[in-house]
């Protein structure tokens, strides 16, 4: 059985997200996408928000898991036997990263092998942190998060 993880902070899962998980689920058996828990990072979301909001937004995909973690992808990888990483690409600033963090997913396991999507065109400018931008001042964010998502953002700005 072929496991892949797909990780990120998902604060909030954004409509790019969601269409990396869509595609990724047709290429493996299960995808479980697992929010990292960073205590070092301030986030508008609880992990448990986050991870209420994936289910809610993948119910329609039978073999996508939500899961989330603490510490190195790689380890949790490990754990929960993934042996493949999937992690969306926007463009070329995203493609460093990402290949800086491959390089060092693979010296921490190196059973683990990373796949890339590009992303869809819709998809080029979208970010969670351009969600929470546009949404601080009111902003339409229909084009960037899920419909389903929508109100819990709107809802954290509201005075
Ligand atoms: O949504 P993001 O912020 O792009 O996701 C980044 C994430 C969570 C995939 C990455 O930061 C990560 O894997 N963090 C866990 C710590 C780790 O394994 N770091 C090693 C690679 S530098």
């Amino acid at each position: 059985m072929k496991k892949a993880i797909y990780a990120g902070s998902f604060d909030p899962v954004t409509l790019g997200h969601l269409d990396i998980i869509e595609r990724a689920a047709k290429l493996v058996d299960v995808l479980v996408v697992a929010v990292l828990e960073n205590p070092n990072k301030k986030t508008l979301f609880t992990v448990e928000e986050r991870k209420i909001h994936l289910e809610m937004v993948t119910k329609h995909i039978e073999n996508v898991q939500v899961d989330s973690f603490c510490g190195l992808l790689a380890d949790f990888a490990t754990k929960i036997g993934a042996s493949v990483a999937v992690r969306g690409l926007r463009n070329a600033v995203d493609f460093a990263a990402e290949y800086q963090m491959y390089l060092i997913n693979r010296k921490l396991g190196k059973e683990i092998e990373t796949i890339f999507l590009a992303a869809d065109e819709e998809h080029l400018a979208l970010s969670s942190t351009n969600a929470k931008e546009v949404a601080v001042f009111g902003g339409n964010i229909d084009f960037m998060v899920p419909k389903e998502i929508q109100p819990f953002v709107v809802k954290k700005y509201q005075k």
